[in-house]
């Protein structure tokens, strides 16, 4: 067998991306072949973020030609990979926010189920693996991340009008928590609440999102709705815990977005075991399987489950969560794996072409 493009091509279309399932061919990401006597070079582009894992994939990819066009006799293969997060579609007829690509909103039917907490460590988890990410705090009466985020102080402002995101861990914040004392409780009502969401997100210079995660209060009240109506949202994620009750209020959660057309992305069940601190033994409290009798009643997928781990708690009240604080543990890295599963679940929705192709115009020809 001689090195040639198809060669090349018909190599990799037998190589299957382990995080998407299928091949490098199908999932368009083989570019820029190059041969060159007994050298091949290529680009593998990866729609969703994966620093973590680019020398194992370039190492199969290379492995894979070297066993497949072992006896033409290839002396070098260089591969260059790297993650290209594109805009997805979102609602009909609702524009994307300017420097902001994808929104994905973390919401659930029932408060403290711990939305803010999975918000915040997948926000985290994206940024590990290399992505470029927004975290937007939507609890308007109770917001929780400028705690959880270890931040204070209030963002600045060049024109007296937009806001900069504030920063923290490599990711770009904003909390209606930022502006308002919160030590004073604020009267909200209802189409101020609304207003304030837009305000935050729509004057916020974000700057070159992958993903803007938000972070949901609790309910199905006005601020969901808006959010479902008004804000362009690429995909949904739902947070749950074992019990009963929760999962009824979480499924009104997961229906809420599926009526305005908002893929729901999956489902994160969170506290599904506790952990003991002292001996570190596991104790299933509230019951198991909830999520996964969920996931399976509305056919979503279960990204994964949290413990009920005092660390978790510990670290993001702290300021610093799990993704930060313990890097390389095991409850990061289940953030990390939910994380690129939702990147890859995101990355699998239909583009949004609206960036690329302006007005169609018509022309006598
Ligand atoms: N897996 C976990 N293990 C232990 N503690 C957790 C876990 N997840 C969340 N918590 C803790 O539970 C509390 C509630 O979590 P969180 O604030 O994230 O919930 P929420 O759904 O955002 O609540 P709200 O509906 O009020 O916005 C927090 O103190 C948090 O630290
Ligand atoms: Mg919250
Ligand atoms: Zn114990």
């Amino acid at each position: 067998m001689s090195i040639t493009e198809q060669n090349i091509s018909a190599a990799l279309a037998t190589l299957i991306d382990p995080n998407t399932g299928k091949d490098f061919v199908t999932t368009r990401g083989v570019k820029n072949i190059k041969i060159d006597g007994n050298n091949i070079s290529l680009d593998l582009e990866l729609g969703y973020p994966a620093k973590s894992q680019f020398a194992r994939i370039g190492q199969m990819v290379r492995d894979a030609l070297k066993a497949n066009l072992g006896n033409a006799g290839i002396d070098e293969v260089s591969v260059n990979v790297f993650s290209k997060v594109v805009p997805h579609a979102v609602q009909r007829g609702i524009k994307l926010i300017p420097g902001v690509k994808n929104i994905i909103a973390i919401a659930s039917g029932k408060g403290g189920v711990g939305k803010s907490t999975t918000a915040v460590n997948l926000a985290l988890a994206l940024v590990a693996e290399g992505a470029t990410v927004g975290l937007l705090d939507a609890d308007i009466y109770g917001p929780s991340q400028p705690q959880m985020l270890g931040l204070s102080g209030r963002p600045e402002t060049v024109d007296g009008k937009s806001l900069e995101p504030m920063s923290a861990h490599g990711l770009q914040a904003m909390s209606i928590g930022f502006l308002v004392d919160q030590e004073t409780p604020m009267v909200w009502r209802g189409p101020m609440v609304t207003q304030a969401l837009q305000q935050l997100l729509n004057d916020t210079r974000w700057k070159n999102l992958d993903y803007l995660i938000v972070d949901m209060p609790p309910g199905t009240g006005d601020i969901q709705l808006t959010l479902a109506q008004q804000v362009p949202v690429t995909g949904a994620v739902i947070v749950t815990t074992p019990q009963d009750i929760a999962l009824l209020d979480a499924r009104k959660g997961l229906k809420m977005f599926e009526k305005v057309g908002v893929p729901i992305l999956g489902i994160v069940e969170n506290m599904s075991v506790h952990i003991c601190s002292n001996c570190g033994h596991a104790e299933e409290i509230f019951g198991s399987g909830g999520g996964a009798k969920m996931a399976l009643d509305y056919a979503v997928e279960l990204l994964g489950q949290l413990p009920l781990d005092m660390a978790i708690r510990q670290q993001v009240d702290g300021g610093c969560p799990t993704v930060v604080a313990d890097p390389d543990g095991r409850v990061a890295e289940i953030y990390k794996s939910i994380a690129r599963r939702v990147a890859v679940k995101l990355a699998e929705q239909a583009k949004d072409h609206s960036a690329k192709f302006p007005a169609i115009k018509i022309q006598n020809t």
